[in-house]
């Protein structure tokens, strides 16, 4: 199916209608905020599902039991899928979780009335390419990426749900009030996954002691958060997400670009990146 029949579009960029009705998107924008909520905000394949494993455990001091028996869909809800509107989310007692996909600029007005904590996780867009063209492949509320060629002009275009990767992160580092943003790279949480929980809990203001950091850590391996059916995509039926083609939970490792992108294809998109990204003073760890 084709970008008209399976996509929205929302200020500008592609939504899956599936996920996105219109009643999701003005719940969304009505939304109200507590301060003390806590927002992980991802372009797509950077890193959301890791997080939403993350940030519950440092929130509970290592208690496992809501990564074990919430999906993580639940646990961290988007805000802007249509779950979202069932959820009552007013009821749930402080620090609520949420994630969101959404740029800066496409946020609602209580967003930038009452501040509420962000966890903002980017990674190497090439690693997003390559995550986004597996997993673009086997879902069935998404157009499929065809061939790499055209998906990679596609990526590059923000012809891709949620738009382009470089709109997401540039408008999120440009950010106003940047004291209640925490920037951190998957590839971070990839070389050094103790160290990360401790900055992202001191971030919340949540102290943890050595063993609870090495607990959580442990619980969010990928080799562990792969056998946790509330976290590895399981429950989703297969004929929304057909993982006998590529798992969710794919590879699970930094610079997999290599084994994807042709020469040419690498040299094209740093030669975009560079265009794209030139005023740009952030030092990203991929660079
Ligand atoms: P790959 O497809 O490269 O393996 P998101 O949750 O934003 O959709 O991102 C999904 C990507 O994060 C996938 O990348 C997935 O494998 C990776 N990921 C999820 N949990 C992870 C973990 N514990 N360790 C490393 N990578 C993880």
């Amino acid at each position: 199916m084709s970008e008209a029949e399976l996509y929205t579009l929302y200020k500008g960029v592609y939504l899956p209608s599936l996920l996105h009705p219109q009643e999701s998107l003005k719940y969304y924008e009505d939304f109200t905020f507590r301060p003390d909520d806590i927002l992980i905000v991802t372009y797509p394949k950077s890193g959301t599902t890791w997080m939403q494993e993350i940030v519950p455990l440092i929130s509970s001091g290592g208690d496992p039991a809501s990564v074990e028996t919430l999906p993580n869909w639940d646990r961290v809800p988007w805000l802007e899928e249509n779950r979202a509107c069932i959820l009552n989310l007013e009821q749930r007692p402080s620090p609520r979780m949420f994630s969101t996909h959404f740029q800066y600029n496409m946020m609602p007005r209580s967003f930038f009335e009452v501040k509420p904590k962000v966890v903002y996780v980017m990674r190497n867009p090439k690693d997003v390419f390559t995550s986004s063209f597996h997993y673009f492949g086997i879902t069935s509320f998404l157009v499929k990426p065809g061939p790499q060629g055209e998906f990679l002009h596609k990526f590059l275009n923000g012809e891709v749900m949620f738009g382009s990767w470089f709109d997401h992160v540039k408008s999120w580092l440009n950010a106003d009030d940047k004291e209640h943003i925490m920037y951190i790279a998957y590839e971070e949480l990839i070389m050094d996954l103790k160290d990360s929980v401790t900055r992202i809990a001191q971030f919340l203001e949540k102290s943890l002691d050595a063993e609870a950091v090495e607990k959580i850590a442990e619980q969010c391996l990928f080799k562990n958060m792969k056998h946790n059916k509330m976290s590895n995509y399981s429950l989703v039926p297969s004929e929304i997400m057909d993982q006998t083609k590529s798992e969710f939970l794919r590879k699970g490792i930094a610079g997999d670009w290599k084994n994807q992108l042709t020469e040419a294809e690498a040299e094209h998109f740093d030669a975009v990146y560079k265009d794209r990204m030139k005023d740009v003073k952030y030092k990203f760890v991929w660079e």
